[in-house]
C-alpha cells in the first residue's frame, strides 16, 4: 500500500479563498456539486472575492447549500446556467439573474465532454481519502465526477461527514488541485409530508410491484408514498437516480435486497441521495450501495438491462393525447428534465418493465384540473406522447401505451377529477368527435 499521497494531500490544503485565488481565472466556467453535496465553503469564498472576477459562468442542477453564486451581488461576476431550479434558484431566474439549460440528466455529462458546456473549474464536496488516497464523491456522483475528470482545476471539499460509497464513485488525491478540510454534518431533507391522496395514488402504483421487481422512484411525495405500501413484497431491486430514506427503510426490514435484479443483483444502484442524517450514516461503508454517473445510472440502455424495471415519476400536467409537462407551467420553470425521460424510455426496454406518471388530479385547491385539454401557450413538454405509459391520480390508474389518441382522451377523462370531467368531455367531443 503506498502513502505518497498522504504528502499530496498535506501539500493542496489551503483555505477556501487561497483555493479559489489560486484556481479561478477570468471567463472560467465553473460547475457546483450538486444537491446535498453542495460545496459551500468554496462557494462562499467566490463570493467573498466577487471583486476580483469577471466573467464567470456557473453549471448546476440542485443546489440545496447556501446559494451565495445567487446573490443579486454576484450579477456582474456570476452568470449561473442551472439545468434543475429548486426554490432559490426558481427566485434568481424569475428575477433574470441565472438562466437555464435544457437537458436529460443522462445526458448533462456530454455537455462538458462535449465542449458545449466547458468545464475550467469543478468545485466539489467529498469524502476523507481511504488508505490508498482516494477520496469518494460520497452522495452526490451524478455529472460531479465527470465535470472533476473534465476540469482544468479541482477544488473540493473534503468533509469528515461525507459517507464513504462505492461504484464508480472515487477520485484521487492526486486528481485534486486544492483541498479545502471541512467538518459539517450534509444537508438534510425533511421527509416528505405524505397524506391520504398521496398515499391512494400509491395504493394504485404500488399494485403494479410484483415481488422481485426492481424500481425507479422519483421526486416528490408520490414516490415515497409508493414505498409505504410495499411493506409486503419481497426481493424487491433498485435501480434509481435518487435515493431517499423510503429505500432505505425497506432495504433494512428486508423487503429491498437485489435478490432477483439482472443487472448489479444484490446492489442498490443510484446516482445521488437526499434525505435525512439516518439515511447518510446508513450509506457509509455499506457494500449493497453503488454510486454511478448519472450517465451511466439514467441511460436508457443500461435501465432496460434491469428486467421488470418500474419507473415510478410525477408531472404537472398531461394533455389528453398523453403529451406530459413536468417541469414548468406555461412560460414558468418550476424544476427540470431531471431523469424522468431516461427512465421512461429505459423502462420501455426493460423486460416485463413499465412506466408510472403518478399525479393528484388537481392543483390549487382543486381550482386547476392537472389534465387539461391542451396546454396552455408557451408550456414546455417535458416527455412527448410516444414516451407515456400508465397514468396514476387519485381516481385510478389507465394505461395509455397502445390506445389510440382518442382513445387516451377518453382514459384519461377517466381518471380526472370529476369536478373537471364536463369540460374534458366537452373538448373529446369537439376534438373528435366534430360536435
Ligand atoms: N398548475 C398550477 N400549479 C400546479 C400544477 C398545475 N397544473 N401542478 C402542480 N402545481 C403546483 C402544486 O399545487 C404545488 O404548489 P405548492 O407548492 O404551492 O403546493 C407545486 O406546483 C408542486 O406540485 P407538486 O405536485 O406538489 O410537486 P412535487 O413536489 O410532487 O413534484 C414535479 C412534482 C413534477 C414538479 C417533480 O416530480 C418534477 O420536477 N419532475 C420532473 C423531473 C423528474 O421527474 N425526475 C425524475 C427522477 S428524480
Amino acid at each position: 500500500m503506498t502513502t505518497e499521497w498522504k504528502d499530496s494531500y498535506t501539500s493542496k490544503c489551503v483555505t477556501a479563498v487561497e483555493a479559489v485565488r489560486r484556481g479561478v481565472k477570468h471567463g472560467d466556467h465553473i460547475v457546483l456539486g450538486h444537491a446535498a453535496a453542495a460545496p459551500d465553503s468554496i462557494v462562499k469564498a467566490l463570493y467573498d472575492l466577487r471583486e476580483e472576477f469577471k466573467d464567470l459562468k456557473t453549471f448546476h442542477l440542485l443546489y440545496l447549500g447556501e446559494p451565495w453564486h445567487l446573490m443579486p451581488e454576484m450579477s456582474s461576476t456570476v452568470k449561473p446556467y442551472i439545468n434543475f431550479l429548486d426554490k432559490n434558484s426558481r427566485i434568481a431566474y424569475r428575477e433574470h439573474r441565472a438562466d437555464f439549460i435544457p437537458c436529460h440528466f443522462h445526458e448533462v455529462p456530454t455537455l462538458f465532454t462535449s465542449g458545449a458546456f466547458p468545464v475550467d473549474v469543478a468545485m466539489i464536496q467529498i469524502s476523507r481519502p481511504n488508505a490508498e488516497g482516494y477520496c469518494s464523491f460520497g452522495i452526490s456522483n451524478d455529472y460531479t465526477k465527470v465535470a472533476a475528470n473534465q476540469a482544468r482545476v479541482v477544488i473540493a471539499e473534503v468533509n469528515r461527514q461525507m459517507p464513504f460509497i462505492g461504484g464508480d464513485n472515487l477520485i484521487h488525491i492526486d486528481e485534486l488541485s486544492c483541498i479545502v478540510e471541512v467538518d459539517r454534518p450534509l444537508i438534510a431533507l425533511p421527509p416528505a409530508t405524505i397524506g391520504e391522496v398521496e398515499l391512494k395514488i400509491a395504493s394504485y402504483c404500488a399494485e403494479l410491484v410484483q415481488d422481485g421487481d426492481t424500481l425507479q422512484l422519483g421526486i416528490g411525495a408520490i414516490p415515497d408514498a409508493v414505498l409505504q405500501c410495499l411493506k409486503d413484497r419481497k426481493d424487491l431491486g433498485i435501480h434509481t437516480e435518487m435515493f431517499t430514506d423510503g429505500v432505505m427503510h425497506l432495504a433494512r426490514s428486508g423487503q429491498i435486497n437485489g435478490a432477483r435484479k439482472t443487472l448489479h443483483p444484490g446492489k442498490i444502484v443510484t446516482t445521488f441521495v437526499m434525505g435525512s442524517q439516518e439515511l447518510y450514516e446508513f450509506l457509509d461503508n455499506n457494500d449493497t450501495i453503488e454510486i454511478y454517473p448519472v450517465s451511466y445510472t439514467n441511460d436508457p440502455y443500461v435501465v432496460g438491462q434491469n428486467d421488470r424495471l418500474i419507473s415510478i415519476n410525477s408531472c404537472l400536467e398531461v394533455d389528453l393525447t398523453g403529451q406530459v409537462a413536468s417541469e414548468a407551467i406555461g412560460i414558468n420553470q418550476f424544476s427540470g428534465t431531471g431523469g424522468q425521460v431516461d427512465f421512461l424510455r429505459g423502462a420501455k426496454r426493460s423486460k416485463g418493465g413499465c412506466s408510472i406518471l403518478a399525479f393528484r388530479s388537481t392543483a390549487q385547491n382543486d381550482t386547476i384540473s392537472r389534465i387539461v385539454p391542451m396546454f396552455g401557450e408557451g408550456s414546455n413538454v417535458t416527455a412527448g406522447r410516444n414516451e407515456v405509459d400508465y397514468i396514476i391520480t387519485e381516481y385510478g390508474r389507465v394505461r395509455l401505451r397502445g390506445l389510440s389518441i382518442r382513445e387516451r382522451a377518453e382514459a384519461l377523462v377517466s381518471v380526472a377529477h370529476p369536478k373537471f370531467r364536463p369540460m374534458l368531455e366537452a373538448a373529446i367531443r369537439q376534438r373528435f368527435y366534430g360536435e
